[in-house]
């Protein structure tokens, strides 16, 4: 494809860090600063990813955040070959500071050559020492701007809701620096599924990330060996949608089974096709679980 036909794309975030560092609740922070939700008056629902809205330089600029452990994201996501993220926040509280799984964390991001973004979490309490969190982490080569490496450190606090725009702000800055944030809007999409469940009046319902291309009501898709048509699309408040772009988080309604979390998902000419691709996927996972059942059947033998 050629560099005319791309368009510029919200990045996508994932949020890590060490247990109860506050990942969470700084999900549920800078949900609260979505300036679309906030002038909907919604409630925005529970779903694996979401989109938020933010003014960044004179201008409105969306910044998509997955929902899961970003731990989790990297390592269920890559076990099926997709990437999702293009930044990772690392949460660090600043009352605890650098501990085994921020390193853990950010050993993840940087293997998979993703820019960081450092969130010195818990600001609010006493004994908070965020120079101290700065200090410890050059140890891992993210250097704090300030003193004189290109890490961006954003002291926040997810309780008392200070230091949030500044994060989106660093997550922008550090996107227009370090990445190329462009795809093909005017093609079928492709992406990845984020996760899936089971729904028991709605069916199979999986929120999907879509990369390139548009999605469209009324697309064949098939995600991982899951297969159907795109019945209906929801986004992050609920609200029914016709089109999802490049990095657009989407509730996808009408596959006939549940794909799993990191699941690639294509369009397929049509409903049949998707079901061929489908079905022919499964079969091959059956076969594959089939051989390996048999080759320890035999290794069995002779032990
Ligand atoms: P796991 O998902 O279990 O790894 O934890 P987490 O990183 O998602 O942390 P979570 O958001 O659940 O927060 C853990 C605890 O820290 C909760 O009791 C939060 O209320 C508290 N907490 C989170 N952020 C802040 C903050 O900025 N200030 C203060 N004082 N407490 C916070
Ligand atoms: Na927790
Ligand atoms: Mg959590």
């Amino acid at each position: 494809e050629g560099d005319d036909d791309l368009t510029a794309r919200p990045p996508v975030v994932t949020v890590m860090g060490h247990v109860d560092h506050g990942k969470t609740k700084l999900l549920d922070a800078i949900r609260q600063t979505d300036v679309v939700a906030g002038e909907a008056g919604g409630i925005t629902q529970h779903i694996g990813a979401y989109q938020v809205h933010t003014t960044h330089e004179g201008t409105d600029r969306a910044v998509t955040f997955i929902d899961t452990p970003g731990h989790e994201a990297f390592t269920a996501m890559r076990a099926r070959g997709a990437q999702v993220t293009d930044i990772a926040i690392l949460v660090v509280a600043a009352d605890d500071g650098v501990m085994p799984q921020t390193i853990e964390a950010l050993n993840h991001a940087q293997a998979a050559g993703v820019p960081i973004v450092v969130a010195v979490n818990k600001v609010d309490k006493e004994g908070a020492n965020p120079a101290k969190v700065r200090q410890q982490l050059t140890e891992y080569n993210l250097v704090a701007e300030e003193y004189g490496g290109d890490t961006m450190f954003v002291d926040v606090s997810a309780k008392s809701l200070t230091g949030i725009d500044q994060l989106l702000e660093a997550v922008l800055l550090t996107a227009d620096a370090a990445l190329d944030l462009r795809a093909n809007a005017d093609k079928d999409a492709r992406g990845v599924a984020i996760e899936a469940n089971l729904d028991k009046g709605r069916g199979a319902v999986a929120t999907v990330l879509v990369q390139s291309g548009t999605l469209n009501v009324g697309d064949s898709i098939v995600a991982g060996t899951a297969y159907g048509r795109v019945r209906a699309m929801f986004d992050e408040h609920g609200e029914p949608v016709l089109v999802a772009g490049p990095s657009r988080p989407v509730q996808v309604l009408g596959l006939t089974s549940v794909p799993r979390a990191g699941d690639t998902f294509i369009v397929a000419p049509d409903d049949r096709t998707a079901r061929q691709i489908g079905e022919k996927r499964e079969a091959a996972e059956r076969a594959a679980l089939l051989a390996k059942r048999r080759k320890r059947i035999s290794l069995e033998d002779f032990t």
